[in-house]
């Protein structure tokens, strides 16, 4: 069992798991991202936040994580009554790209929120997600800006954060271009002497 399979469980019971989601489904609305004949590919899901909000606006939505948790607990909120008519063009998906070869092509968006930076093989994981884009398709990645490793507390991930000029370099070396990024929000988190430290988060998209 890894670190999200045992925290996928009280998930959605943190209101700033939800706030982030909805967030980030308006800037990719207003981005323009999301279209009726969109297929979207959201990579490191989770239990399916933004997926499930912006199901509705597009074609298709095929949703993976490398989680066993993650993925049991949005299947079982697609499989959920109240959930399964509107849901019936998303499908969960146990991968990692890392170790996994890529899905079939031929998706026009590609999402990802809060986990590249627990991507060790970032290089690999970004040429995967090249080869699964649509010629002018769009990748979109919200993740931390660069910070002191604090986000994590004792846990130590590959990146603590990222240099939005690096990762854009990382991203035209798999062969995507015009990146572009703005601010997307402030996450706040208490330190283990009481201090709030504040960490910014950002939206880069980048076209095939
Ligand atoms: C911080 S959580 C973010 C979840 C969701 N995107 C959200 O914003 O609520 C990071 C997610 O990335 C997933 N993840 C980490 N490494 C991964 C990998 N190599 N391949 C796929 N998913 C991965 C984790 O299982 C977890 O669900």
């Amino acid at each position: 069992m890894n670190q999200f399979d045992a925290a996928a469980v009280t998930w959605d019971q943190q209101a700033r798991h939800h706030e982030r989601a909805e967030l980030l489904a308006k800037s990719l609305r207003d981005l323009g991202v999301l279209n009726p004949k969109a297929r979207v590919f959201e990579y490191g899901c989770g239990t399916g936040l933004l997926s499930m909000k912006i199901a509705s606006e597009v074609k298709e939505l095929v949703a993976a994580d490398s989680s066993t948790g993650m993925i049991k607990e949005m299947q079982e909120k697609l499989n959920a009554p109240e959930y399964r008519q509107g849901m019936k063009n998303v499908k969960a998906v146990l991968l990692d790209l890392e170790k996994d070869e890529p899905l079939e092509s031929g998706y026009d968006v590609i999402l990802t929120s809060m986990t590249l930076h627990h991507v060790k093989d970032l290089q690999a994981v970004l040429k995967k997600c090249y080869q699964m884009t649509n010629n002018g398709g769009r990748f979109c990645i919200a993740d931390l800006d660069e910070e002191d490793g604090s986000f994590h507390r004792t846990e130590s991930v590959p990146h603590n954060g990222f240099c939005r000029k690096a990762l854009s370099k990382c991203l035209r070396e798999a062969g995507y271009s015009h990146t572009d990024s703005r601010a997307l929000m402030t996450l706040y988190r208490e330190t283990p002497d009481g201090e709030e430290n504040e960490f910014t988060v950002f939206l880069l998209t980048a076209y095939k």
